[in-house]
């Protein structure tokens, strides 16, 4: 026997019986339209992502980087980020794309960690520096900005020094940093024996390295290396080498002593010139000047989740790239040498869920974060130009497992190919596991390339014929096709991206300049223009300390320190 209750609502449901058929039809053609229009992208590929990439589009600190825009199920906004472990590389043309302005900048401005983000121009710096400096400030800590060929502030701030000494009293990174730096200046290109030049260069380097960095008066100065290496200095660097008690010190200092005795003198001035092409943007005295000291302390800056800007303006780039690549290896090292202090975080700790689980039900407070440290992600955006790190390989394929997400930005892969040679390019595009491809390439190659990651799908063809009778006929059948083709690529409208993530099928994200999208907006609002946050500048505490960020209240930038001023405040 059914309740009257029941029975009253069965009665309902017949008198109303068209009512809920034409709703429920209605609902299914609203949802057949949704799923047709905002859900699909451009070509028919899909908006709709799956739930672990999908979040709500709300600026929140996240442990992904940003990926674009995307769609729910229902049609409404998501965005699309990537795991903690995830690399992420994009390729498009040069300014239309909105490589910079649609994905770098909101993903800087949501990346809960520390981040290094390198660029040509400060716009990066200008739209995230306020929420940066909130991150960091939340942690103790700063934003810095590396820019050695600014003549005063940058944005409002000045620019941090940075010597490539810095660590260099260990061995082990005084040979790192000569490598990097030898490799990025690519010492001995289109030259005979390049690798016979190079070897010599880096005999020199790693020992005036490690002598300057135990230097009895000027400990850290890079001028003294420079100095060393114009006079082919043996003497002085030879006798710190004999007094340290270092692993290694004797060997370079017989290294240094065999250049010095044992090279003919063609050679050896060969073997200077080439360490001096390494180090020839510091020939410049405005960049040797920000080689004086070292303003920044790498585990520091990952612990306090900083943000280090580096701006290095395109008519310096390929100078100032091997100083930027090492500076960038030397928090990566960093980075890695805390992580692996402090062991990896098991993706999936059951214990540790089921203790929390039941917490929260007996009303308890929840366990603390884990005190891992944070991770840092590096942004190389203009990869090839600004900071080719030599490592970039393996940072790409193991750092995100070790601390280090990577996202690096390229305007077409010949670029890369072009950088790292062939094989190397391959290897650190395919470890890439987002990969956000825009419209408009013109890289024959990349755009064929992509098309095949693409794959094909089947299409139904139908071929018409005349028979004998001459009756036409038409047989219909199936053949496979690109999804994408190359020229179909090509045409991808403006701010939409195609993005290939591991195994998953092909997906279509938007890209739109952040700056003019209503929920972004707030967040990166350019400093000039945040009211009421303040215009920022750093400075000096004291002669030796470590830069720390003032704040000008209510000061716009054109309004703070002059050049002059600025190098006041410089020692
Ligand atoms: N805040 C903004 N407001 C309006 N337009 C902008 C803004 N930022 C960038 N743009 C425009 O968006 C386009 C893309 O700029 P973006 O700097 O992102 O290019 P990109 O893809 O990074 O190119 P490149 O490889 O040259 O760096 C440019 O035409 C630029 O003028
Ligand atoms: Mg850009």
């Amino acid at each position: 026997m059914l309740s009257p209750i029941v029975q009253h609502g069965l009665a309902a449901l017949g008198a109303h019986r068209s009512a809920i058929v034409w709703g429920g039809l209605l609902a299914v053609v609203v949802l057949w339209v949704i799923r047709r229009t905002p859900c699909i992208g451009p070509y028919r590929l899909p908006r709709v992502l799956p739930w672990r990439l999908s979040r709500r589009p709300v600026v929140i600190w996240r442990e992904g980087p940003f990926l674009g825009w995307s769609r729910g199920r229902l049609g409404q906004t998501r965005w699309a980020f990537g795991s903690r472990e995830d690399s992420v590389a994009i390729v498009g043309p040069p300014r239309i794309s909105g490589k910079t302005a649609g994905i770098v900048i909101p993903q800087a401005a949501m990346f809960d960690g520390a981040l290094v983000t390198t660029s040509t121009k400060p716009d990066v710096l200008r739209h995230t520096v306020a929420r940066r400096l909130a991150l960091a400030r939340e942690h103790g800590g700063d934003v810095y900005v590396y820019a050695p060929t600014a003549d005063g502030p940058v944005e409002g701030f000045r620019p941090m020094r940075w010597s490539p000494l810095a660590g260099c009293e260990d061995p082990l990174v005084a040979a790192m940093r000569v490598d990097a730096l030898v490799t990025v200046a690519d010492v001995g290109r289109n030259v005979e024996n390049a690798d016979h030049w190079r070897a010599g260069a880096a005999r020199i380097l790693r020992a005036y390295f490690l002598a300057a960095a135990h230097h009895p008066s000027r400990p850290g100065d890079f001028s003294v290396v420079t100095r060393w290496l114009s006079l082919h200095e043996f003497r002085e660097p030879l006798v710190i080498l004999s007094g340290l008690p270092l692993d290694g010190a004797q060997d370079w200092a017989a290294d240094l002593a065999g250049v010095d005795q044992r090279t003919n003198d063609r050679e050896r001035s060969s073997f200077f010139a080439a360490a001096a092409t390494a180090l020839k943007v510091t020939a410049v005295p405005r960049v040797l000047r920000s080689c004086s000291a070292t303003d920044i302390d790498p585990a520091e800056f990952i612990r306090t989740r900083s943000t280090l800007y580096i701006i290095s303006p395109s008519e310096y780039q390929s100078g100032l790239a091997p100083l930027c690549s090492a500076l960038v290896e030397s928090i990566v090292h960093e980075a890695y040498r805390l992580h692996d202090a402090h062991g990896p975080r098991s993706a999936l700790d059951l214990r540790r869920l089921a203790t929390q689980v039941g917490r929260l039900l007996s009303g308890g407070d929840p366990l603390p974060q884990e005190a891992g440290p944070p991770r840092v992600l590096l942004q190389l955006d203009e990869l090839t130009n600004i900071a080719p790190l030599p490592s970039l390989e393996s940072i790409v394929s193991q750092g995100a497992g070790r601390g280090v997400p990577c996202c690096w930005t390229v305007q077409s892969l010949a670029q890369l190919r072009n950088r790292y040679g062939d094989h190397a390019a391959e290897a650190i595009w395919s470890a890439s596991t987002c990969k956000l491809i825009f419209g408009g390439l013109a890289d024959v190659s990349t755009l064929d390339q992509v098309s095949r990651l693409v794959g094909d799908h089947r299409v139904r063809t139908r071929t018409v014929s005349i028979d004998p009778e001459g009756y036409r006929r038409r047989t219909y059948g199936y053949e496979w096709r690109p999804r994408l083709a190359p020229s179909q690529l090509r045409e991808l409208p403006r701010k939409w991206t195609v993005l290939l993530y591991h195994q998953r099928r092909p997906y279509a994200l938007r890209a739109p300049i952040a700056a003019r999208k209503r929920r972004l907006r707030d967040a990166v609002r350019p400093v000039a223009a945040a009211a009421p946050v303040a215009a920022m500048s750093q400075a000096a505490t004291s002669p030796d300390a470590r830069l720390r960020v003032v704040e000008f209240d209510d000061v716009p930038p054109a309004a703070l320190p002059t050049d002059a001023e600025g190098a006041e405040v410089q020692r």
